[in-house]
């Protein structure tokens, strides 16, 4: 049953389930070590943005759209993305990622000082 689920969720879904196992195994054999899907590069540099709360934001995980950070639909085209919807509790000024290689999703971890 639990393959069956695996066979028919999208492939980011069983990624994300997944995370938490990568790694685990022994020697350099990884037990689960799949790459997970990065967007494509928009810009090398994170942006500042003003966030309010009651928003809700659409940062764009595929890298295309014209509008970054946030998305355009041009997801829809590639067909393997989905922005992600972020909001804050507070007015806040946040850097968000534009080269879409951020393991935290809309944010920037510095991920692209290594591109
Ligand atoms: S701009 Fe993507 S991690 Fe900094």
């Amino acid at each position: 049953m639990g393959a069956f689920w695996f066979a028919i969720a999208p492939m980011g879904f069983v990624q994300n389930l997944l995370k938490p196992f990568s790694g685990m195994g022994v020697g350099h054999f990884s037990l689960i070590e799949y790459p997970i899907m990065k967007g494509a590069i928009a810009q090398k540099e994170p942006v500042a943005v003003d966030m309010e709360p009651g928003r809700k934001y659409y940062w764009c995980s595929c890298g295309l759209s014209s509008k970054q950070p946030w998305c355009d639909g041009s997801h829809k085209a590639a067909n393997q993305f989905s922005p992600v919807a972020m909001t804050v509790e507070a007015p806040k000024k946040a850097w968000l990622c534009q080269c879409k290689q951020t393991n935290n999703a809309g944010y920037c971890d510095g991920s692209h000082k290594n591109l």
